[in-house]
């Protein structure tokens, strides 16, 4: 069995950038796709999705990240398979083309789970990373959205945007599963707008923003990271599963849970042992695609009623 899905973020998108979302969702699912057509697992399948996304600046992941307080680009990523639940993550890393390659790299090459700071940069130099100066991750649209919120040092009471909803929340993700029931998860942000320094999201936390277990499902969130980690969002949609919900019901119950105990706002895109691909989200739209097992692609920016 094959199949995927990918998420561009959960936020208002507004019009002008659907067909940017759509595009980037849509070529992400492609080349995810076409490794699992040539033999690669869930693993190589999420990593290319991811990576695709990372380079294109429409979203909130490597060249398109928010920028944090001091103007920085610090970002977050996890990667994880099903099986045996090994993953590997990065958190604030800085001049990382590709942060989930880090990630994966993390998860197969060293004992440990997670680097941040200065070992994940040192590791990410041993192992011959691309490494770009800050400036190549600076978007000139994240550049100018800090400028505009420089002076905010609280971006989740910000003024600067009318509701909670206009909010901008662009981190990507990818959930596959392959031919032999492999489910891997990869979720990668630049994180928050103005976020402080050496602020960690949910993205790179497991069970938080990024969770695969084979018995149970793959799950990427996205969204304010403060709210998703504290409801431990992407296991919380996989524990549900394994209690005989759907995927769709899961993934309903599970962002109505962040809305009724923290008043988060955000979305999770799910694919479970089965193949069945489902998401939910409680902001005005967000940007999902996926090809399913029978092969049929939909992508789209959907709005909070479909
Ligand atoms: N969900 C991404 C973040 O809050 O960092």
């Amino acid at each position: 069995m094959q199949a995927i899905i990918v998420h561009g973020g959960a936020w208002d998108i507004p019009a002008e950038l659907h067909e940017d979302h759509v595009k980037g969702c849509s070529k992400a699912l492609d080349l995810g796709l076409d490794r699992l057509k040539h033999g690669h697992g869930s693993l190589d399948a999420v990593e290319t999705a991811v990576v695709s996304m990372e380079e294109d600046c429409t979203f909130d992941a490597g060249c398109g990240s928010f920028l944090n307080q001091v103007g920085e680009v610090e970002m977050d990523a996890m990667i994880m398979e099903g099986r045996g639940l090994h993953f590997g993550s990065v958190a604030a890393i800085r001049n990382i083309r590709h942060p989930i390659q880090i990630a994966r790299k993390v998860m197969q090459d060293t004992k440990h789970c997670m680097l941040v700071g200065d070992g994940a940069m040192h590791f990410a130099r041993s192992i011959g990373a691309e490494i770009v100066p800050s400036h190549e991750l600076v978007s000139p649209r994240e550049l100018q959205r800090w400028r505009v919120l420089q002076d905010q040092k609280d971006y989740n009471q910000s003024s600067a945007f009318e509701t909670i909803e206009k909010r901008p929340m662009g981190t990507v993700g990818a959930v596959a599963i392959d031919d032999f029931g492999d489910i891997s998860v990869a979720t990668s942000t630049g994180g928050t707008p103005n976020k402080m320094q050496g602020r960690v999201g949910d993205s790179p936390l497991v069970g938080c923003g990024t969770y695969a277990d084979n018995e149970t499902a793959g799950v990427s969130a996205t969204g304010f990271g403060e709210s998703l980690m504290k409801v431990c969002i992407a296991r919380n949609v996989c524990e549900e599963i394994r209690r005989d919900r759907s995927a769709q019901d899961a993934a309903r119950f599970s962002i109505e849970y962040l809305e009724r105990r923290v008043g988060g706002r955000g979305g999770v895109i799910v694919l479970d042992r089965r193949g069945e691909l489902s998401w939910a989200f409680n902001t005005p739209r967000m940007a999902i695609g996926h090809i399913d097992r029978f092969g049929k692609k939909s992508v789209g920016v959907r709005d909070r009623q479909e």
